[in-house]
């Protein structure tokens, strides 16, 4: 607890609470016994203790999945069982709301109403795949009137998932609820930086009706816990959302099993304005597209395109706003961005805003606001006159920073828009029906958006072309991932094959 934010009036003091991770049904310490620190980024203050698993601890958490998959039956579970079991994980996340909210908040940064849509958003997704799970169909094929051959549709067995921290509990869901749903078995790894939420949930997980080892969490950092997980070898599947650098190092750490990988590595999305659309709406589109949850979003629309026309007065009006954001602890309900997650996403942020500033003009921004004195905060902050292949705009800065690049008709617009390595999510506004749907058809990204940007709805598919990743979460898509494809042959002909 510091003395700074008791100044502040913080309506609680945060105590050093430790937590276990949950292994076979149980919680329980790393074995080696240590543990690590995680904090709350606006007062800097250790708020929890957590196990540090490692090699062990992943063996461990593997072996009961496998039992739980292979010999306690979890395969042989009826859909309609597990679909329940996925509805009442949602119910007891409504019911939860309040708490899990706050705890992600304390634990992320992020300001706690969008906590609270995170909490809603995560209750739908087990929901959604709790109706999914008795709608995962096989299919007849027409093969002569002599056979019949059909595709059955089987859970892959223990699937191994690794999150990031921008929405954690989120996240999770996103994992663990399709792969239920199929009927596999997890071992998931929390980030490092934002366990709490889901070990809390995991205080659930019994009552549910989850058996013991059917869903394992274990905690630890990338090397000590990640990497045991991608190279265990009764993993059948890595699902990872992250940092590309990490998705490189999980495609070739799973290549000697080859293993099945699907990654999620975020992106530089282009957010593209035509002087045709409505300008209030696309001022606050680039804002929020950029801003929303500090920026640390892998979606987010940090390269924002502006027709030449409506350049100047867009880059005043987006700064003007910018500067009425406010910042501060996300429990405070006025606060509209909080802190950054850590000391070390703040510093690499901060490293970009002073690459950006050898690159670009400043419109609003461009430093650590004064009127903290602990806290992981960032200013919002708009580059303007961005060229398109300055590092500013290449690369994926996951902290409150828009690069603003002009542009003069459609096609150059589609052309920079394309002009990354990466290609998650892009939008586009405009009024013109036409040219809505020619911009959609020419961007090589696995989201648009038209007229808005960062909607996510959970039957709809996510996931990225190019360097930001492959496979698709959330809607069918996201249940594809954790099955397999038996093809079943039956010979209807009782004569002698008689060939030789
Ligand atoms: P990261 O990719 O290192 O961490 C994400 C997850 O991967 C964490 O659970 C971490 O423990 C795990 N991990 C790290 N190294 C691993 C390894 N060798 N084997 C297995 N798992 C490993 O991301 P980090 O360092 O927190 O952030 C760096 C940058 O990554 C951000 O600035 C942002 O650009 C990007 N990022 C993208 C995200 C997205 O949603 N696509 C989410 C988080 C970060
Ligand atoms: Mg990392």
């Amino acid at each position: 607890m510091t003395t700074t934010a008791a100044a502040r009036g913080r309506a609680r003091t945060p105590e050093v609470a430790s937590y276990r991770m949950y292994i076979d049904g149980k919680f329980v310490d790393a074995r080696g016994g240590s543990t690590f620190d995680v904090y709350d980024p606006s007062t800097e203050a250790v708020v929890a203790r957590v196990p540090a698993g490692g090699a062990e601890d992943v063996a461990g958490a593997v072996e009961a999945a496998r039992r739980a998959f292979y010999q306690a039956g979890w395969k042989n579970v009826s859909a309609q069982e597990r679909g329940r079991i996925l509805f009442r994980i949602a119910e007891r996340i409504r019911s939860r709301r309040a708490e899990l909210a706050e705890l992600e908040t304390i634990n992320s940064g992020k300001p706690i109403a969008e906590s609270e849509y995170d909490m809603d958003d995560a209750a739908t997704c087990y929901e959604y795949y709790g109706g999914l799970a008795t709608k995962i169909h096989g299919e007849v094929m027409p093969v002569p009137a002599d056979a019949v051959a059909f595709a059955m549709r089987e859970p892959m067995g223990v699937a191994g998932q690794i999150i990031p921290w921008n929405y954690p509990l989120l996240m999770a869901a996103w994992k663990i609820a399709p792969a239920l749903a199929a009927g596999c078995a997890v071992v998931i790894k929390p980030a490092e930086q934002t366990p709490l939420t889901l070990l809390r949930l995991a205080e659930d997980f019994e009552a549910v009706g989850l058996p013991p080892g059917v869903v394992n969490v274990v905690t630890g950092d990338g090397p000590g816990a990640g990497a045991p997980l991608v190279s265990h070898p009764d993993v059948r599947k890595i699902a990872f959302t992250g940092s590309a650098e990490v998705g490189r190092l999980i495609m070739r750490n799973a290549a000697d099993q080859l293993k099945r990988v699907s990654l999620e590595l975020g992106g530089k999305s282009p957010n593209i304005f035509f002087s045709d659309a409505d300008f209030e709406n696309a001022v606050d589109g680039a804002l929020f597209g950029t801003f929303v949850n500090q920026g640390e979003v892998c979606s987010a629309g940090s390269r924002v395109l502006v027709q030449r026309d409506i350049y100047s007065k867009f880059v005043d009006a987006a700064a003007a706003k910018a500067k009425t954001i406010r910042l501060g602890p996300g429990l405070d309900r006025d606060t509209k961005m909080g802190p950054l997650v850590s000391a070390e996403q703040r510093d690499r942020v901060a490293g970009y805003l002073k690459t950006g500033r050898g690159e670009a003009k400043v419109a609003v921004g461009g430093g650590r606001p004064k009127q903290f004195d602990k806290g992981w905060y960032v200013e919002p902050t708009i580059f303007y006159d961005v060229d398109n292949a300055a590092t500013i705009a290449q690369e994926e800065i996951f902290g409150p920073v828009m690069s603003v690049i002009p542009f003069t008709d459609e096609a150059e617009a589609i052309r920079i828009a394309n002009a990354t390595p990466y290609g998650l999510a892009a939008a586009v506004w405009t009024r013109d029906i036409f040219k809505a749907f020619r911009v959609v058809k020419a961007l090589e990204a696995g989201i648009v958006w038209v007229n808005h940007m960062q909607p996510t709805f959970v039957e709809a598919p996510w996931g990225g072309y190019k360097a930001s990743g492959f496979g698709r979460e959330l809607g069918h898509w996201g249940v594809e991932e954790y099955l397999e494809t038996k093809q079943v042959f039956i010979n209807l002909d009782e004569k002698p094959i008689g060939w030789y």
